[in-house]
């Protein structure tokens, strides 16, 4: 089928590219041309695993090419994805102007039939009102699809490949039958329900794991008060295939672009509809919590931050990601900054984002023991698997002073203690 998408994010990009290597036609757009540019050099902007080499790939074989004006690749598309961004505004609802601007661009463009569906994540209700934007500038016949996307950063081409569900809201069977040929060689369960329900789906989706990580999250915090490990915890309750082992790790709580964007916006939606969704208030409560805690527990193992160097191990809100939006290192950066402490930072892929972000005088290494070294205290924001695997006698020999205060639990805490530091870190005492 010949594709058009809107939008090459993580969720465009990894969708332009998969499709494409699934044998579609693709072309995608963007208003940033800086990104369009490295592009068509077969360059991604993006970090994922396994994105540079599809690349490659599929532009080598012509399925997939890349502009900044969609008047010439609208002619033919026969499926236009919308993946704009959907940011939060100050109040947490979402920001659809994006999603607008897309909408109108493809009504002004559009001289034939054609299924446009919607991949970002957007309030119930976006769909119809979708419909008539595009109806303001376009009188001919189309139909709207709301398809959710489910993948995640750091293997978004994995997911993508082999999602655990699609899920397809349409109100017109022609629309359901293009979507179900459009999917026809993936094997997983398809949902086709309707457009309200589907873009439901996938806010009640991130709503939940918020909810399942800020639930370990109060656990570790009682854990850290009764002397429970809350790590042998997560383990003891994971293996009940009701509560499952996923999603219940103590640590620093969610960050990215999604999680905290999401559980915000459906709180604000809920609450514009009349109703007070009291756990998703308390979920979002306690991720902006667990960044103070930590902070706290740099503040208690220095005592005074103020001239104290300290290194920040980790920027991107997860591993096998360059993305640092709503990542806690962020907060945690600038926290110690304001405090007067010196920091010294590392992080594989995320230190030229974070360099576009980040003022004050912050010391960039590509090495986590440079970081380390004459630090008084070392925090761990991602656990990135190298941090893992650190040489501690070398580190401990490194430091200044030998804390750690460790934001994702990857040590264990009778070695880090029989080594000599002053460890500390989420729901372990
Ligand atoms: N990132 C994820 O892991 C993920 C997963 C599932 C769903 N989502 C949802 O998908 C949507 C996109 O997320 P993302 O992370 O890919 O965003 P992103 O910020 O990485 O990319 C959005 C892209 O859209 C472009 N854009 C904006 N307006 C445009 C327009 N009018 N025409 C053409 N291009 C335009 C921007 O320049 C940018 O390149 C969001 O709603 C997000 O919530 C994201």
């Amino acid at each position: 089928m010949k594709i058009l998408i809107i939008g090459t994010g993580y969720v465009g990009l990894v969708t332009g590219v998969c499709l494409a290597d699934k044998g579609h036609k693709v072309t995608c757009v963007d208003i940033d041309e800086r990104k369009i540019k490295k592009l068509k050099q077969g360059i991604s902007p993006i970090h994922e695993p396994g994105l540079p080499e599809l690349l490659e790939k599929n532009i080598g074989a012509k399925k997939i090419s890349f502009e900044t004006n969609i008047s010439p690749a609208i002619k033919e598309a026969e499926v236009i994805f919308i993946a704009v961004g959907t940011p939060a505004k100050e109040n947490g609802e979402a920001d659809l102007s994006y999603v607008e601007q897309a909408l109108a661009d493809i009504g002004r463009n559009l001289d034939h039939y054609a299924v446009i569906v919607n991949k970002s994540t957007v309030p119930v209700g976006t769909a119809k009102r979708a419909k008539e934007i595009i109806k303001k500038y376009y009188g001919g016949e189309f139909n709207f699809v709301s398809n959710p996307e489910f993948l995640r950063q750091g293997s978004a081409v994995r997911d993508f490949l082999f999602p655990d569900r699609l899920v397809i809201g349409a109100d017109s069977e022609k629309a359901q039958k293009i979507m179900a040929e459009l999917y026809q060689n993936f094997s997983c369960p398809k949902v086709f329900t309707n457009l309200e329900s589907a873009e439901m789906i996938k806010y009640a989706s991130n709503a939940f794991l918020a909810t399942k990580i800020s639930f370990i999250n109060e656990i570790a915090g009682v854990c850290e008060k009764v002397g429970a490990d809350v790590k042998e915890v997560a383990h003891g309750m994971g293996l009940d295939p009701r509560i499952g082992n996923k999603f219940l790790e103590a640590g620093l709580g969610y960050g990215g672009s999604c999680f905290p964007k999401d559980t915000r916006a459906l709180y604000q939606m809920a609450g514009v509809n009349g109703y007070d969704f009291r756990i998703l208030k308390a979920v979002i409560e306690v991720n902006n919590y667990q960044r103070k805690s930590l902070i706290e527990k740099i503040e208690i193992a220095l005592g005074e931050v103020k001239d104290k160097t300290i290194g920040i191990w980790g920027l991107a809100f997860k591993p096998n990601t360059d993305d640092i939006r709503e990542s806690a290192a962020i907060e945690v950066i600038q926290h110690l900054i304001g405090k007067g402490a010196n920091i010294k930072v590392h992080d594989p892929v995320a230190m030229e984002r974070a360099r576009e972000i980040l003022d004050g005088d912050i010391a960039y290494h590509d090495d986590p023991y440079e970081v380390a070294r004459e630090a008084h205290a070392v925090v761990i924001i991602t656990n990135w698997q190298h941090f893992k695997e650190i040489d501690k006698e070398k580190l401990k020999i490194l430091m200044a002073e030998a804390n750690i205060i460790d934001g994702r639990n990857i040590y264990e805490v009778e070695e880090m203690k029989r080594l000599g530091f002053n460890y500390w870190s989420i729901g372990r005492t």
